[in-house]
């Protein structure tokens, strides 16, 4: 009922994700008056922290404008901290009763679990056993990546999370799926008549999705050796993008409709074969300045020869009547020379060219990151200059509203697992020598051979 009271819960409160992102969103959401007034906000996390504390970490992350003040003060009264090991059980008594104390019995809860996936299962087994909600209330459970490192540790967990919550209590964060331009996708295929007539094979020659990060692994280094550039953005933010480009029109917006296009995508899709992949890693650029004269090996945190990529291309195909024969290339690195992220849609070039092949080819970019945009060769719209609000801020929103179409159903995990598993496997048991390349450059030469031998004519992005 509307006048229930919520209780958003932030399981790893002291970490780094909290800050920088969760606390923020909320605070965002809270001062657009965009969430219920009557919401209230518990942190949960092992270290002994006074609320106080909390907000001082989370302090440069907040953008808290003069005019805002009483607003922000007013935000952290709702706010309190209960400490407590994740592996207690007493300690999620604690927290039941905390909620209730904040919240009464009937109020709606989330639990935002921003914390590492060794503790997914205790938590939510936790949170199952001392935590639910009662009476009228319902409760949702927001989770980050990584969902499981293969077919297998995935389905593990999606077991488990099944045995104990219902789907529609399960928001996967893919938090690509929060940004305004990948958000922009379907309207602007679906919602207008420009594009779609050419939406097919007969009139596009490949599509590149790519992904470029100006920097190594940040001291993040243990957790990224473990996973690889493929498990920490391809299978999940790039193949997200890609359903969106290739999916069929969807019966409604509802989030079941879009998602079960989305499954039948992936489920086109055939499994990967090294064959299909380009692999890299960053080596250190002598003459470069600061970070970029360390390679990734270099990094501390990164077990001695390593064969982890930095940088992958992977040349995936779509069989089906629309893609039939169109190379989807996915491409994403980390320590090159840009940060950008964007899907380049290259046309077929006409029969009878009146300029001998010298015009660039068409072909429609759409920008998504750092700034945002779709432009057609020269001509274009651009979206710059409204304040938007951040992926988290979307997707945490849309949780309160009970809205899933913007997160990943456990069937569209599974397939994307089956894509990638056979590949991750054969990379993880032949450890193959990923192609070394410079901190800054613009990624393996290898990489750019693989995209003309697929249809791409690629002229650098602009
Ligand atoms: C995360 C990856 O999911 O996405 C990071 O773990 C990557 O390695 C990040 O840097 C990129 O997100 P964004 O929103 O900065 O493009």
């Amino acid at each position: 009922e509307a006048s229930a009271p919520h209780v958003f819960v932030i399981m790893g409160a002291s970490g780094d994700l909290a800050k920088k992102k969760i606390y923020p969103s909320v605070w965002w959401l809270y001062r657009d008056r965009l969430i219920p007034e009557n919401t209230m906000f518990v942190g949960f996390a092992r270290s002994d922290l006074t609320m106080k504390e909390i907000r001082d970490k989370c302090q440069p992350y907040m953008e808290v404008k003069e005019a805002e003040q009483e607003r922000y003060e007013q935000f952290w009264e709702l706010n309190c901290y209960v400490r407590g090991s994740n592996d207690t059980q007493r300690d999620f008594e604690l927290l039941n009763q905390k909620i209730t104390e904040v919240g009464t019995d009937r109020a709606n809860r989330i639990f935002h679990l921003a914390i590492p996936p060794s503790l997914f299962v205790i938590v939510t087994s936790n949170i199952k056993k001392f935590c639910m909600a009662t009476k009228s209330g319902w409760t949702r459970i927001i989770i980050e990546k990584p969902f499981g490192r293969d077919s297998e540790s995935s389905s593990k967990l999606s077991n488990h999370l099944g045995s104990l919550f219902k789907e529609e209590e399960l928001y996967r964060i893919d938090h690509y799926l929060g940004k305004e331009m990948v958000q922009n996708i379907i309207p602007l295929r679906f919602g207008n008549q420009i594009f779609e007539p050419t939406w097919n094979r007969d009139n596009i020659a490949s599509v590149f999705i790519s992904f470029k990060e100006p920097f190594g692994t940040h001291g993040r280094g243990g957790y990224f050796d473990e996973f690889g550039i493929i498990r920490d953005v391809m299978q999940n933010h790039l193949l997200q993008i890609l359903c969106l480009v290739a999916m069929e029109k969807p019966c409604s917006t509802a989030a079941d409709d879009i998602r079960d296009e989305k499954v039948k995508v992936l489920k086109s899709m055939d499994e990967l074969m090294l064959d299909d992949v380009v692999l890299g890693q960053y080596v250190g650029d002598p003459e470069g300045e600061g970070d970029a004269k360390d390679g990734y090996l270099d990094d501390p945190t990164v077990s001695q020869g390593s064969a982890t990529p930095t940088y992958a291309l992977a040349v995936t195909k779509i069989n089906n009547e629309r893609w039939d024969g169109v190379p989807f290339i996915l491409g994403c690195g980390k320590a090159v020379d840009e940060r950008t992220v964007e899907v380049r849609i290259q046309h077929r070039d006409v029969d009878g060219d009146l300029f001998h092949g010298q015009t660039k080819r068409n072909e429609l970019v759409i920008r998504i990151q750092p700034d945002r945009a779709i432009y057609y060769e020269t001509y274009g719209t651009s979206y710059k200059g409204a304040k938007l609000p951040l992926a988290y801020e979307r997707l945490i929103l849309d949780v309160f509203c009970g809205s899933q179409m913007h997160f990943v159903r456990s069937d569209e995990l599974a397939e994307a697992w089956r894509v990638f598993t056979p590949l991750l496997h054969k990379i993880q048991n032949e450890k193959p020598k990923p192609i070394p390349y410079k901190y800054g450059s613009r990624g393996p030469e290898e990489a750019y051979k693989k995209l003309a031998e697929n249809d791409f004519k690629y002229s650098g992005s602009d």
